[in-house]
């Protein structure tokens, strides 16, 4: 088969390797391995899960869902407290971004991608054959300013996504910041908010003064829903209608709604386990400072990144010598230019406990 001339050499997303391929090569059974490089949550949604099950023989799973999604469109609007028509709901976030990326790339048009970051960014728009300009976030500290993300906007751009807070490295960028870009910019603004209910903050409320803003979001992390796959933009009113443009029409299935649906009528369990990985993230911090060959980096999120002592060669084997006691981490390539560093998705508190001793054993 012959692929578009646009993939010839296309850097695609790179696949977690599976649990199972990972507990055969280090000779563990497959639960005995914990994924810590995903930003999942340890903590799955039972309450919700037990009400599928108690209704499950009522859901219609013949027919198609209501492809408007009123409903859970109508919980989103009293958790975000924003009109129901400000919302497009996603097969996770990811659909998001790849609807934002179809309604607005050309093939030729440039694309803003403060680094390193969440790599379907650069994924989503080199598909749409445009091109992607890094700009690098500081090393010490991974911030990034306005005015060095709009030093790299031209003519050509069409889009500048901003991680807030950010992935892999767990900070935020101050609202002013954000709102300077998408004053300051005909581009459109992605602020991907994957993250937002472990930071607090939101620039949701842009999009009512900006057209050119677009925020992502999931139920994937604070939600614990990363296996049932719903996200929504938020955006202007105008916006939507364009994001709409090319939304596939069913793309979430009935048991998935039902699920996001049954959360957000359950903001107290999201918000207790936001509050206990959060306490879980600050023990995390505190203990992996005090290891002595690491160095963690503050971190607004549900993971914390830290850097290894000795390099990017110190930081593999520090993660191929937790993958033999069954803690996968991430670890990134050199060119991503955090290849020193491991990512550490913040779990149960028995799990963390052993990471830390497994980190502090290893590097002894
Ligand atoms: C920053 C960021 N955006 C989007 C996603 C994808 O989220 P979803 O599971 O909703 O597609 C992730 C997942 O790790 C992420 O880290």
């Amino acid at each position: 088969m012959r692929i578009r001339r646009t993939l010839e050499g296309f850097d695609a997303y790179g696949w977690e390797t599976p649990s199972r391929d990972i507990a055969a090569e280090v000779g563990l059974r497959p639960e005995q391995i914990v994924r810590l490089d995903t930003n999942t949550s340890p903590y799955p949604p039972l309450p919700e899960l037990r009400a599928l099950a108690k209704g499950a023989q009522r859901l219609e799973v013949n027919q198609y869902p209501d492809t408007t999604y009123l409903e859970l469109r109508e919980g989103l609007s009293r958790y975000c407290r924003l009109g129901v028509e400000r919302f497009v709901v996603t097969n996770g976030a990811d659909e998001g971004l790849d609807i934002t990326v179809k309604v607005l790339l050309d093939n030729g048009d440039e694309v803003v991608v403060p680094s390193p970051t969440y790599s379907m960014f650069a994924v989503a728009s080199e598909l749409m054959g445009a091109r992607v300009k890094r700009v690098w976030r500081d090393p010490e500290d991974f911030a990034i300013s306005a005015d060095k993300v709009l030093h790299e906007v031209g003519q050509k751009t069409r889009l500048v996504f901003l991680c807030n807070p950010n992935s892999p490295t767990g900070n935020a960028t101050p609202l002013s910041e954000v709102e300077k870009i998408a004053a300051e910019t005909k581009a459109t603004l992605v602020v991907d908010e994957a993250y937002h209910e472990f930071g607090g903050a939101t620039s949701a409320e842009l999009t009512e003064k900006y057209d050119n803003v677009v925020v992502c979001r999931t139920f994937s992390k604070a939600f614990s829903m990363a296996g049932v796959r719903v996200g929504y933009l938020i955006a202007g009113k105008e916006t939507v209608e364009q994001l709409n443009l090319a939304r596939p029409p069913n793309s979430l299935t009935v048991p998935s709604l039902f699920l996001a649906q049954a959360a957000l009528r359950n903001l107290g369990e999201m918000r207790r386990n936001v509050e206990r990985i959060s306490r879980e993230r600050s023990r995390v911090f505190e203990a992996l400072s005090a290891a002595g060959s690491v160095s963690p980096f503050p971190s607004v999120t549900n993971f914390v990144l830290f850097r290894v002592e000795g390099g990017a060669s110190k930081a593999k084997a520090l993660q191929r010598a937790l993958m033999r006691k069954g803690l996968v981490l991430r670890a990134y390539s050199e060119s991503s230019r955090v290849g020193d560093c491991l990512r550490l998705t913040i779990g149960t508190r028995a799990v963390n406990s052993r990471v830390v001793a497994a980190i502090r054993e290893a590097s002894r």
